[in-house]
């Protein structure tokens, strides 16, 4: 049994005055919430010393939105993995469809971000997903084989039992538009095929998979209901504490 998991990606807001505001809103509703679903929440880099204070003593980790690849030196506007341990973060999103369509991250760098968050023992959230484009032109398996196959170039077993796989279809994501559980249930189940055939079955069953794209309180549950769907990577819907809880309680059921 894979445990679920879930995580807020705030995007650009939230500053750490509006982090704290949240995280004391979140965690008092935490009591009331499922206890078997492991909750990450990711705020920009500058919120971050002040989400792991505020969670020093809770369950709920934190995670950046992205990192260098460089552990230092003339690279300016960059954070290294060892300035995120140092502030005690766990888990880092790397390859958003965001990060590649705006900023231009290639399957390689993605790969070299993966790896050097693995090297410092932060875990990363490894996201991938197809364009509507190449969805209808039938790419979508191509797509999606690429992106793993490169992104996760001399990952070990080991380390990718510590990496959560993220499936967003860009055309999903801030649309209001979601996957059907049967289309996400679909790529999840290629996703998991691909990682089968890059490591042992025993290993591929172990990984964890969140869907992300418009997830909501009121499609949460019908989402990760599907076999192959273990939780989720929230955007808009998860910069509200009620509304994330909402989701969370609908979305785990124990
Ligand atoms: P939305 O939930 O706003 O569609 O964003 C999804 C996403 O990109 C999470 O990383």
């Amino acid at each position: 049994m894979r445990k679920p998991i879930i995580a807020a990606n705030w995007k650009l807001n939230k500053g750490p005055s509006d982090t704290e505001d949240f995280i004391k809103s979140f965690e008092s509703r935490l009591n009331d919430l499922p206890k078997g679903v492991d909750l990450v929440l990711a705020p920009p880099f500058i919120s971050l010393p002040k989400a792991t204070e505020l969670l020093s003593q809770s369950k709920v980790r934190v995670a950046a939105q992205n990192m260098s690849e460089q552990d230092n030196g003339a690279f300016t506007g960059e954070v290294s993995a060892l300035m995120l341990k140092e502030v005690f973060v766990s888990y880092v999103i790397l390859g958003h469809s965001e990060r590649r369509s705006i900023y231009g991250e290639s399957d390689e760098l993605i790969n070299a971000k993966i790896r050097k968050a693995h090297e410092l023992e932060l875990k990363p959230i490894f996201c991938i997903g197809e364009t509507l484009g190449e969805r209808e032109g039938g790419q979508l398996e191509e797509v999606l084989r690429r992106q793993l196959t490169k992104g996760l170039e001399g990952i070990t077993e080991k380390q990718i039992l510590d990496t959560v796989i993220a499936y967003e279809p860009v055309w999903a994501i801030g649309t209001g538009v979601t996957a059907t559980p049967e289309q996400a249930q679909d790529a999840h189940e290629f996703v998991r095929s691909v990682l089968t055939d890059l490591y042992e079955v025993s290993v591929s069953e172990k990984v964890r998979i969140q869907y992300g794209g418009s997830v909501k309180p009121a499609n949460a549950a019908e989402l990760l209901g599907q076999k192959d769907i273990d939780g989720a990577l929230v955007g808009g819907a998860s910069l509200e504490a009620s509304s994330f809880a909402e989701l969370i309680a609908n979305g785990v059921v124990e």
